[in-house]
C-alpha cells in the first residue's frame, strides 16, 4: 500500500458500511428544503445502510452549495451538479446509476413523500418477492389532499390514461415516490426517456408487465418551503411519453413537437406573404424572402420556448442560436427542393414529391437543430 495512504494511528480507517440503499432526490430551488429532508432520512434510516445523492440541475438559489455543505460533514451524502440540463426523470436516472448499493429510492426533496415508508419499501424488497415498491397515494390509507381541484383532475385524467393506453396496472403510476431493484433498473435504463417528468411511468411501461409491484399508500403532503416546478406545459411531456411508449420509441415528443412547429411557420409564411402582396404591394420575390425569415423567426422562437424548453437559450446565446437556425433551415430548404425534384423525376405526382421534401426538410431541421442549435452540453 501506498505510505502515504496507509491509515496511521493519528488517521484511524474509517469503517463506511456499503450502502444497501440509495436514497435518490432530484432538486431544484430547494435549499431550504434539503437540510430538513436530510435529518428526517437519518432520523428514520438508522441501522440500515445507506446513502443520498442529490441530483440537482445547477438551481439558482444554491440547492447544491447547500448539499456540498452537508456533504462535507457526512460522508454518506453526495451531490451531482448538473449544469445546462434539466429534467426530473433525467435527474433521477442519473442519481440512480451514479449508486451501486443493491436497491434505489427516488423521494422529492419538499418533504410531500413521507420517508418514514423509506425503511417498510426496503424491507418489501429484501424480501425477494418485489422488483419495485410505489408509494401509493390512490390505495386504501393514501391521499393527496394537498392537491387543488385543477390538480386533481389533472392526475387522475392522467392515471386513467395510462392505466387505459399502456395497460399499467397499478393505483398510481404518477407517482414520484418509489424504490426499485437496481438490477431490474439498469436493464431497463437504456430504454428510459430522460425527458420529462413520468419516470415511474416510464419505468413500469416499458417493463412492460415483468416487474412485480407492489404499491403501499402514503400521505402526499404539503410543500415545506418554495413552489412546485411542474407548469402545464408537464402535460405535453406525459402525452409524449404516452406516445414515445405506444409506437416502441419510434415518435420522440420532441419530434413531434418540432414538426408541429414547423406547420405552424408554414402558416406564418404564408400568412406574411399575404400581407406583404396585398397591404404592402411588395414584390413577389421580397415578400417571399420576408415570409421565409418571419417563419423561421417565429419558428425559433417557438422552439426555444417549447420543443427544448428543457435546454432553452438565454441571453446572446439566443442571437447565436437564431443565426444558427437561419443557416440550418435554409440548407434544409435545399434538401428539401433537391429530394422534392428527384421524386417528381421518378414518379411525377406533386403532392407525393411535396410532402417527400418537406419529410426531408424538417428531418434534416430536426437533426441539425439539436447538432448545432440548441446541443446538449
Ligand atoms: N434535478 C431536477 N431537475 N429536479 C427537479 C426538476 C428538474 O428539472 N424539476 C423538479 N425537480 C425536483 C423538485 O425540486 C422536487 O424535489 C421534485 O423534483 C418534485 O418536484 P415538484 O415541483 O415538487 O413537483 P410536484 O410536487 O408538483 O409533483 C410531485 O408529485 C407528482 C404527483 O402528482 C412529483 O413527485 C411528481 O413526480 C409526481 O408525479
Ligand atoms: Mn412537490
Amino acid at each position: 500500500m501506498n505510505e502515504a495512504i496507509r491509515p496511521g494511528a493519528e488517521n484511524p480507517p474509517q469503517t463506511l458500511a456499503i450502502p444497501r440503499l440509495s436514497v435518490v432526490v432530484p432538486t431544484f430551488n430547494e435549499r431550504d428544503n434539503v437540510t430538513t429532508l436530510f435529518r428526517r432520512l437519518e432520523a428514520t434510516l438508522s441501522g440500515i445502510a445507506w446513502e443520498v445523492i442529490f441530483v440537482d440541475d445547477n438551481s439558482p438559489d444554491g440547492t447544491w452549495d447547500v448539499v456540498r455543505g452537508l456533504a462535507r460533514q457526512d460522508c454518506r451524502v453526495r451531490c451531482i451538479r448538473r449544469i445546462g440540463r434539466r429534467g426530473l426523470s433525467g435527474a433521477c436516472i442519473e442519481g440512480i446509476l451514479a449508486s451501486s448499493a443493491p436497491f434505489a429510492a427516488v423521494i422529492d426533496a419538499d418533504l410531500q413523500h413521507d420517508e418514514t415508508q423509506l425503511p417498510v419499501m426496503l424491507a418489501l424488497l429484501q424480501g425477494g418477492e418485489f422488483d419495485l415498491v410505489v408509494g401509493s397515494r390512490y390505495i386504501e390509507g393514501g391521499k393527496a389532499d394537498s392537491f387543488n381541484k385543477q390538480r386533481a383532475g389533472a392526475s387522475h385524467l392522467a392515471t386513467e390514461l395510462a392505466k387505459r393506453v399502456l395497460r399499467v396496472r397499478m393505483a398510481d403510476p404518477m407517482s414520484g415516490f418509489f424504490m426499485i431493484r437496481r438490477d431490474r433498473f439498469e436493464q431497463l435504463a437504456p430504454r428510459l426517456s430522460t425527458h420529462g417528468f413520468k419516470i415511474l411511468l416510464d419505468i413500469v411501461a416499458t417493463a412492460r408487465g415483468e416487474l412485480r409491484i407492489k404499491e403501499i399508500p402514503f400521505i402526499f403532503g404539503s410543500r415545506l418551503h418554495g413552489e412546485s416546478k411542474l407548469d402545464s406545459v408537464v402535460a405535453l411531456d406525459f402525452l409524449g411519453l404516452v406516445l414515445a411508449k405506444l409506437t416502441h420509441d419510434v415518435i420522440s415528443l420532441r419530434f413531434l413537437l418540432f414538426a408541429m412547429v414547423g406547420s405552424i411557420g408554414l402558416i406564418v409564411h404564408l400568412a406574411t406573404l399575404f400581407v406583404a402582396i396585398e397591404a404592402f404591394d411588395v414584390p413577389f420575390p421580397e415578400a417571399q424572402a420576408s415570409g421565409a425569415v418571419v417563419a423561421m423567426t417565429c419558428n425559433f422562437i417557438l422552439n426555444n420556448f417549447l420543443t427544448y424548453r428543457d435546454q432553452r437559450l438565454h441571453g446572446l446565446a439566443i442571437l447565436r442560436g437564431l443565426l444558427l437556425f437561419y443557416l440550418v433551415c435554409s440548407v434544409g430548404l435545399f434538401a428539401n427542393v433537391g429530394v422534392a425534384f428527384s421524386v417528381y423525376d421518378q414518379e411525377p405526382i406533386w403532392w407525393l414529391a411535396g410532402a417527400g421534401g418537406a419529410l426531408m426538410g424538417v428531418v434534416w431541421n430536426y437533426a441539425m437543430s439539436g447538432l448545432f442549435v440548441w446541443r446538449n452540453r
